[in-house]
């Protein structure tokens, strides 16, 4: 019998490993994803690096190189952006800490890529607002708070680089609430700056840390001393001046602040502020720990007939909200990024794709470390799993997928592209094929759209964007990766409206041929978008105005 007992138990059977299952309400419970949003060189590279080192996703990945190589780092790894200096792309990093899973959704700085970091945040639960201290809110931090807010995600906001000359950081605090409209509920708060940075004030806990100067990349070392060790902080932080201004910016933080609301700040109302520097690694443990506390769950998403889906639904459901080719550049292959909404998902699981009702087992399905990645047995709400987009290109942005009764998702709002032009190869004989097969797989990515001309069947497709850059990456990937040299013909164009989005495409064409018939749509240029309904270009918004004043379509 003993020799039985060490007998190898025959596998599970995979049919009931495979069944649909609800996630374990421990494991929704621990999860925490955010995108950062910020100016580019607030620093999100360099607080990502570190969070990572809080984690255990260095050691699993490899990635202690981040700066040994100068900007390498691991989630900036395109080469353009390395070129650049940008951060193009939108990983997920993914990294324990504390008990929690953390889901780290990379959004890119640049202004033109304001579409992808949109569809990054409509997946995430938490916004993360990087501020960099020395120069208060930024354009970019702007318009990308104003995305967080239309999302009503909870907005977490570390002002960063106190260890160079800051602003006072009372005027950073009056700024976020006055251009916000928020209520700021301060929860660290700087000792000095510049050189003369030595910690944080920790409100919640009424207690000081205090850092030690280390060298870069290494955890700081820090002493965390409770203010009921009065005379232990003087003396550590040993500048009379320094330590008469903490005083004093206590019993403003205490008498003049508002206290945390944990209901304001999951709606969005307040943010909770944190100070420090990414780079020292000063300040961002408090950070940490509090937004593992704070930072709203997994979320329920909402479904198209005004229902939503929560995260313990007992059947996987999860949405495309990115895509990228070519990852890996040894591998032609093309990533579809999925956002698990409820459910357990498992490797090897039959689900449904839900705009084509295909059947599809997910055999194989990867998770970001950075540039590496690893295989997915299981996920559960709030992950981001990555699956490989077959040769062809089945999934697409906005895309269901779920095992069950179907689900349908309310759309990921979309910014509305303001340039255009036809994307042609510039060298005669180029590979057509090549051609056709880049423009194929970087359009699913939706870092571009593509119309289509009416009744114009030529090959070049005619691309839409939110900004020049989005071009550019087109033609410098369609030569790297592909191999063809392309150039973006320009027309003349400004703005897009589709016209009655809530039609199926052929009664949307009726209402606008209805309207030109009246001559109500002169000026404009008629294309189509991928699933062949109307999009009307239109060269100034005074046009659209007069159109919209005239025709009744609802521009
Ligand atoms: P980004 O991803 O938001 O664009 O910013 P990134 O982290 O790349 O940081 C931009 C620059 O700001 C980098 O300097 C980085 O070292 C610096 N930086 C980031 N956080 C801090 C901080 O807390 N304190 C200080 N003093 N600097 C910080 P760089 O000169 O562009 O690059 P490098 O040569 O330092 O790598």
């Amino acid at each position: 019998t003993a020799a039985a007992a060490l007998r190898p138990q025959p596998a599970p059977r995979t049919t009931t490993k495979l069944r649909a299952a609800a996630a374990p309400p421990d494991e929704i419970a621990r999860r925490r994803n955010f995108a950062i949003i910020s100016h580019p060189d607030a620093g999100k590279t360099t607080l990502t690096e570190k969070l990572l080192l809080y984690g255990d996703a260095i050691q699993q990945a490899g990635m202690v190189k981040a700066r040994a190589n100068g900007r390498d780092s691991t989630s900036d790894f395109l080469a353009m952006e390395k070129e650049r200096g940008i951060s193009i792309s939108s990983t997920c990093l993914t990294f324990e800490y504390g008990g929690a899973r953390i889901n780290l959704m990379d959004t890119p700085g640049h202004a033109d890529f304001s579409e992808d970091t949109y569809r990054t945040l409509s997946a995430a639960d938490n916004a993360v607002m990087l501020v960099d201290g020395g120069k208060g809110l930024e354009p970019q931090t702007r318009k990308l708070f104003g995305v967080a807010r239309r999302s009503n995600l909870p907005v977490f906001t570390f002002v960063n680089k106190l260890d160079r000359p800051a602003m006072s950081p009372w005027e950073v605090l009056d700024e976020i609430s006055a251009e916000f409209n928020l209520e700021t509920a301060v929860r660290t708060f700087p000792i000095g700056d510049g050189e003369r940075f030595r910690g944080v004030y920790d409100a919640a806990k009424d207690e000081v840390w205090l850092y030690t100067r280390t060298e870069r990349g290494k955890k700081a070392s820090v002493e965390r001393i409770s203010w009921e060790d009065r005379d232990e902080i003087s003396e550590k932080i040993g500048d009379e001046e320094l330590d008469a201004q903490l005083e004093e910016d206590r019993e403003m933080i205490r008498e003049l602040t508002p206290p945390l609301d944990d209901e304001k700040l999951k709606k969005g109302e307040m943010t909770s502020v944190y100070f420090g520097s990414a780079m020292g690694d000063q300040g961002v443990e408090p950070f940490l720990d509090e937004f593992i506390d704070l930072g709203s769950r997994p979320a329920s998403r909402p479904l198209r007939d005004d229902k939503t889906l929560e995260p313990s639904h007992s059947e996987f459901a999860g949405f495309v909200f990115k895509m990228q080719a070519n990852l890996d550049p040894k591998h032609r292959d093309c990533m579809a990024y999925v956002r698990v909404v409820s459910g357990t998902f498992r490797k090897g699981m039959k689900v449904i794709h839900g705009r084509t009702g295909r059947s599809l087992t997910l055999a194989t399905a990867t998770m970001l470390f950075g540039s590496d990645r690893d295989g997915v047995e299981e996920a559960f709400p709030g992950d981001v799993i990555g699956l490989n987009n077959p040769a062809g290109g089945l999934f697409q942005i906005g895309d269901a997928l779920h095992t069950g009764s179907s689900v349908a998702f309310e759309p990921i709002p979309s910014f509305s592209p303001e340039v255009f032009g036809y994307l042609r190869p510039t060298e005669v004989g180029a590979s057509r094929k090549s051609f056709a097969k880049g423009v194929d797989q970087l359009l699913a990515e939706g870092a571009v759209q593509r119309l289509k001309e009416r009744g114009n069947d030529g090959p070049d497709p005619l691309l839409a964007a939110v900004g020049e850059l989005q071009f550019e990456v087109v033609v410098d990937r369609m030569q790297g990766e592909y191999g063809v040299s392309c150039a973006v013909e320009r027309v003349s164009y400004t703005i897009a409206r589709w016209c009655r989005p809530e039609l199926p495409a052929d009664e949307a064409w009726a209402a606008v041929d209805a309207a030109k018939k009246e001559g109500a749509l002169t000026g404009a240029f008629y294309a189509e978008d991928m699933f062949g309904r109307p999009v009307l270009l239109f060269r100034n918004a005074y046009t659209v105005e007069r159109l919209e004043n005239d025709a009744d379509l609802d521009l």
